[in-house]
């Protein structure tokens, strides 16, 4: 199932306007999925949205940045893309679900699931036992098999890329996860702590993520055995291809196109417009390259902007109990990527000798 089949299914407040066009499509997944997970279904959206607002954080400053309307489209246009970004998007979901739903269950709010208890009161290592509430994951992991893996019903290599990735985000949240201890023994001896596994924020979940989709690796089929194109010969295909691959890491099948130039059928948007960060200190170096990123190498320009932007300041508290505050307004210098101005690049020498006797 493509992406944004995905998303329609699982985040039915997000896709809105796709909703009335789509709608067929989560009714019918609500209806056939198991009806005893139907409990899960607000908890399963909330988990799908978590993970698309990763994904936009983690992509903001790269050319793709994960957008609603592309992943939208790929339903509509049929180009169910296999892209590394692709992979993300799948992994990031699964991930999502899995992670809301364990809070969910330690947070006591779904009763069919409690702590992970199965080794409370065992020793843990030199001067720990475990105790607490370990978060459960695996109650999240089948919640987020049953939905999000059930979204997957083809058995061609897309559907078999597209479960593992699924698969890989759900590892990421347990490769992620930490040990938390408490410390006990006379007066903070600390001489006995006991400790329990504890989901790790899901910032952390999506940088593992981010790593895995820099690093994820094209599916190699044996490309004589596909042509061969009987069903036998392509799941051996197949199995060879997976075989050689981590369940951890995340994999692709098609090459990705550069995102620099728009082609909304494709769903791709393209970077003109976009703002890119530069001149600050506070920049990580993948922050502060954007600007090349995004526009110098689309063949784009960066324009600056002087932006007028209004916050509160001078705030004072008033006894009792009020506080009133100014609206004071700064002027800040943003980055765009602009297309470049024609007449400036054109061979017409009268004119670029005008422009280079303006400056
Ligand atoms: C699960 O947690 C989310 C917040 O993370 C909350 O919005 C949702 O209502 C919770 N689900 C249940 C069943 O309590
Ligand atoms: C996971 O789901 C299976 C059924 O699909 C069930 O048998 C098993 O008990 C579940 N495990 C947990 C931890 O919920
Ligand atoms: C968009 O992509 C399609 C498929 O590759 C191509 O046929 C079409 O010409 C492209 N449109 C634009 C405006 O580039
Ligand atoms: C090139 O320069 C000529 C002479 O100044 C001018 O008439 C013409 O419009 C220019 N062409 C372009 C494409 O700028």
């Amino acid at each position: 199932m493509s992406i944004c089949k995905l998303l329609v299914s699982l985040l039915l407040s997000v896709c809105g306007h796709a909703l009335s066009t789509s709608a067929w499509s989560v009714n019918n997944f609500l209806m056939t999925g198991p009806k005893a997970y139907l409990t899960y279904a607000s908890s399963v959206q909330v988990g799908a949205r978590k993970g698309i607002e990763e994904c936009k954080h983690q992509f903001a400053w790269d050319r793709w940045n994960c957008p609603e309307s592309a992943l939208q489209l790929s339903t509509h246009s049929g180009a169910r893309r296999g892209t590394r970004e692709a992979a993300f998007v799948h992994a990031i979901s699964a991930a999502g679900v899995m992670h809301a739903l364990t809070k969910n269950c330690s947070m006591g709010e779904l009763s069919q699931c409690g702590c992970d208890d199965s080794n409370v009161g065992k020793m843990g290592g030199r001067g720990w036992m475990w105790g607490g509430c370990s978060d459960n994951v695996d109650f999240g992991e089948n919640i987020s098999k049953q939905f999000v893996d059930a979204l997957e019903n083809g058995h061609d290599a897309r559907a078999a890329v597209n479960l593992h990735n699924n698969e890989a985000g759900r590892l990421a949240v347990r490769a992620t996860m930490k040990r938390a201890c408490k410390c006990h023994g006379v007066s903070g001896s600390c001489n006995m702590q006991t400790c329990w596994m504890q989901l790790a924020e899901f910032r952390d979940v999506g940088n593992y993520l981010k790593v895995k989709h820099d690093q994820a690796q094209m599916l190699e089929m044996d490309k004589r055995r596909v042509r061969a194109g009987n069903s036998a010969d392509n799941r051996g295909a197949l199995a060879d291809a997976f075989s050689s691959i981590a369940r951890t890491e995340l994999i692709y099948l098609e090459d990705s196109p550069d995102y620099c130039a728009r082609n909304l059928s494709l769903g791709l948007h393209g970077t003109e417009g976009r703002e890119c960060l530069q001149n600050s200190d506070s920049l990580s170096q993948w922050e502060r390259r954007s600007c090349r990123r995004l526009c110098h190498e689309c063949g784009l320009r960066v324009e600056q902007r002087r932006v007028e932007t209004s916050s509160s300041c001078n705030c004072k508290f008033n006894w009792c109990c009020t506080v009133t505050c100014d609206t004071c307004t700064q002027v800040v210098t943003k980055y765009y990527c602009a297309k470049r101005n024609k007449g400036r690049r054109s061979k017409n020498g009268t004119r670029r000798r005008q422009h280079t006797r303006k400056n």
